[in-house]
């Protein structure tokens, strides 16, 4: 089975992913941006205040089909577990967020999924992390280009949008880590006990 972990920066995913390592010990985790040379780039694009959203995007979405060559499919394969921190949802919410005013498309959100559609792997399950975008920034340091108010509604927006599918469970994360983490733990074993 196939899990992912979304939020806008700030709503908990790191702690998350911590209480599901020591529940899901048989478990892979894994991420995006990822650790390899592609995903060094996409950190470098992230701290740039001055790149092209294309090239961020084109970036992110080279690291996801590197990601699903060599982590992803080979998971699925052999039927594990697999726990992903941020994964398409992050494209999808942020990326249509920068290039919302940049193309020339109604719906820019729309088209960064349709880029991805044709070769992508989706989740049974994202949990996504439902947070304030005040509270989410109180619990960060100085932040880089993505970590600011007005974008980051505009992100959460766009993960509203993207719930309505039924893969997503909406978790309250304005709550203590604790709680937020166990819901999260209890969302995985439900869908796990539904195969
Ligand atoms: P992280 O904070 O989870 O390491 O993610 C790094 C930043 O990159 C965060 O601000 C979210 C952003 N991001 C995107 O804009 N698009 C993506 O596809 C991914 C995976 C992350």
């Amino acid at each position: 089975m196939f899990v992912t972990v979304e939020g806008i920066d700030g709503a908990g995913k790191t702690t998350v992913v911590e209480a599901m390592r020591d529940e899901f010990e048989e478990a892979t985790f894994t991420r995006e941006p990822t650790e390899t040379w592609l995903g060094d780039a996409v950190e470098r694009a992230v701290g740039d205040d001055d790149s092209e959203p294309l090239t961020d995007l084109f970036l992110f979405t080279a690291d996801h089909a590197d990601h699903l060559r060599r982590v992803v499919r080979p998971a699925l394969e052999e039927d594990a577990l697999l726990i992903c921190d941020r994964y398409v949802d992050s494209r999808y919410a942020y990326q249509g967020a920068t290039l919302s005013d940049r193309l020339d498309v109604d719906d820019a959100l729309a088209w960064v999924r349709e880029i991805h559609e044709p070769w992508t792997v989706y989740p049974d399950l994202t949990l996504l992390l439902d947070v304030p975008v005040e509270t989410a920034l109180s619990r960060k340091e100085a932040g880089d280009k993505y970590e600011r108010a007005g974008f980051l509604r505009d992100v959460a927006e766009n993960y509203r949008r993207l719930a309505d599918e039924d893969r997503f469970v909406v978790i309250d994360a304005a709550r203590d880590a604790e709680t937020v983490g166990e819901d999260c733990v209890n969302a995985v074993r439900s869908r796990l006990r539904r195969g």
